[in-house]
Order: C-alpha cells, then structure tokens, then sequence
C-alpha cells in the first residue's frame, strides 16, 4: 500500500515542486508536498533510527524523528526533519508527543528505540535490567502505538513496523545468552501479532523486522552490516508492504522470519 502511495506521493511532489520551504527551519530539508507520506521513527538521534530518517526522507516522506534530547540530536537536526521530544518509557512524555502531533496523520510508525542489556547467564540474571529491557523494547512500542492510534488511523498508509530481533525468535534461539533481551523482543513480537489481529479488519499493516546486525553503537564495530546497508534494504521491504503482510516477522532482506 505504502509503495502505491509513495508513487503517488512522488509524482505529486514533482507536479507541485520541491523548492518551497516550510515555516520551520528544522523543516528546511523536508520534502513538502501537502499529501507526502508522514513517517514517524522513534530512537532517530543515532543508530539506525537516524539512517531510517535519512533514508526515509531521501524516499519523499516528510520524517517526525524522535530523540529523548532533542538538544543534543545534532546529526538528526542536520537533517531538517521534524524532531520531537521522545521517552518512548515515560507516559507523560508519549502524551505529550501526541498532543503535539494533534490532528497531524501518521502514515508510517517505525518503533525503532531499543537497549541491548548484556547478560548471558542465569547466575547474573539482572531483574532490575530485565525490567528496564522490556520496559523500553517492549512496553515502549505499545504506549507509542496506543498514544498514536488517532494519527495513524487518520492516514492512508496504517502500517506500524516494531524494529525487533532475530534474537527474539524463540525457533532460532538455538544459542542461549542475553536473556533479558531476547524476552524482551519475543515480547513485542507476541504485541504485534496481537495488534494485527485487532488492527488488521482497519486496515492496519502492522509488521516486526530484524534490521539484521548492523554496526551502531549497540551492533558494535564487528557487526555484519553498516546502516546505510541495512536499512536500504529493510526501506525497501517497507515500501513493498501490503495489508497482506499484516502480522509477519521479516529479516531486513525480506526473508520471513520463524517466530
Ligand atoms: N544494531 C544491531 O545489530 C541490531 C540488531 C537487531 C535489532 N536491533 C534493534 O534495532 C533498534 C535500533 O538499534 P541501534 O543499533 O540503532 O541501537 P543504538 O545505536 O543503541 O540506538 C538506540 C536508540 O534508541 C534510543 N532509546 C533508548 N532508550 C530509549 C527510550 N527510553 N526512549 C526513547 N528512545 C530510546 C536511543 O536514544 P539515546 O541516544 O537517548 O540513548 C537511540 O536513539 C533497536 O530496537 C535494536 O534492538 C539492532
């Protein structure tokens, strides 16, 4: 759906121009067709979540890029997206991101903030970071989705991807280690599934990808891929999701994914 649109959107954008600037400076370099497709991408201040908003932005979409301190989100700013202020952990802040937004719609929701905590053992299992685990790999998405619903109900588009883990496939779990992390995104895998069956009747497409191991600061240097790399790929699968993908588990290549 959102590849149909985004045609549309691009052809719309060479009809009315591109050169127009809007009203905000931190708009300057935002594509600025009334009907371009909106994507909101949380965690967008490094990492993957700031190539999504590049690589986003490149494709036409006008990019909402969160960080939990907008001030210091330079590279993101350099951009000329939108930022916004995002803890995807702290209700207050999610409400007030959506206030913020208002009747604004949201075509594209990518839940990309994430933490990796670093534990491979039962004898150091960490109750406190499991629960900070699942509270931002997990919960995170769900109260952004929940806070969202109005603005992404208002679009075309309807699709929501959860930037999950291969790790939080319990068939490929065939390795053990990081306990808390791999419960915490089987946990938003189950969320989604869940969301699709309810959503999907709407017209929602809602998604979980793994981006594949990429080199940020939670990949590390020896990761298998950079982010320009990944997230090629993985837009590339986003821009050919239709509501038939409702509910999938896919690797950043488009491979399905076993849960
Ligand atoms: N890199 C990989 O190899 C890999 C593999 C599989 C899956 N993933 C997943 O891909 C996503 C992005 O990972 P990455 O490699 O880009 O990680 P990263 O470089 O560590 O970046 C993580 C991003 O999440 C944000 N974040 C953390 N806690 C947050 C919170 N409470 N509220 C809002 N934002 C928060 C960080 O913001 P701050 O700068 O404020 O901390 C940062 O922008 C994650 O969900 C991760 O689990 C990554």
């Amino acid at each position: 759906m959102i590849h149909i649109y985004r045609f549309a959107t691009s052809l719309a954008l060479v009809a009315v121009g591109v050169l127009s600037v809007m009203s905000s400076p931190l708009h300057a370099a935002q594509p600025t067709a009334d009907d371009a497709p909106i994507a909101l991408v949380t965690g967008a201040n490094r990492g993957l979540g700031l190539e999504l908003a590049r690589q986003l932005q490149g494709k036409g979409y006008l990019v909402i890029g969160t960080a939990r301190k907008p001030e210091k989100a330079d590279e993101l700013r350099a951009l000329g997206v939108q930022v916004e202020q995002l803890d995807v952990t702290d209700s207050d802040s999610v409400k007030a991101l959506a206030g913020r937004l208002g009747d604004t719609h949201v075509d594209l929701l990518i839940n990309n903030a994430g933490i990796f905590p670093h534990n491979n053992s039962i004898e150091t299992f960490d109750f406190d970071g499991a629960e900070n685990a699942f509270k931002v790999n997990s919960l995170g998405p769900m109260r952004v989705t929940q806070a969202l619903l109005p603005q992404l109900r208002r679009s075309t588009g309807k699709t929501i991807v959860q930037v999950s883990s291969l790790m939080g496939s319990i068939e490929a779990n065939t390795r053990g280690t990081s306990y808390e992390y791999r419960a915490s995104k089987t946990a938003i895998n189950s969320f989604n599934k869940t969301l699709s069956v309810e959503l999907g009747p709407e017209g929602f497409t809602c998604v979980v990808v793994h981006p594949g191991w990429v080199q940020t600061d939670m990949g590390g240097p020896n990761a298998h891929l950079t982010p320009e790399e990944s997230i090629r790929d993985l837009v590339g699968v986003i821009e050919n999701l239709s509501t038939e993908d409702n509910g999938r588990f896919f690797n950043y290549d488009g491979e399905p994914i076993p849960w």
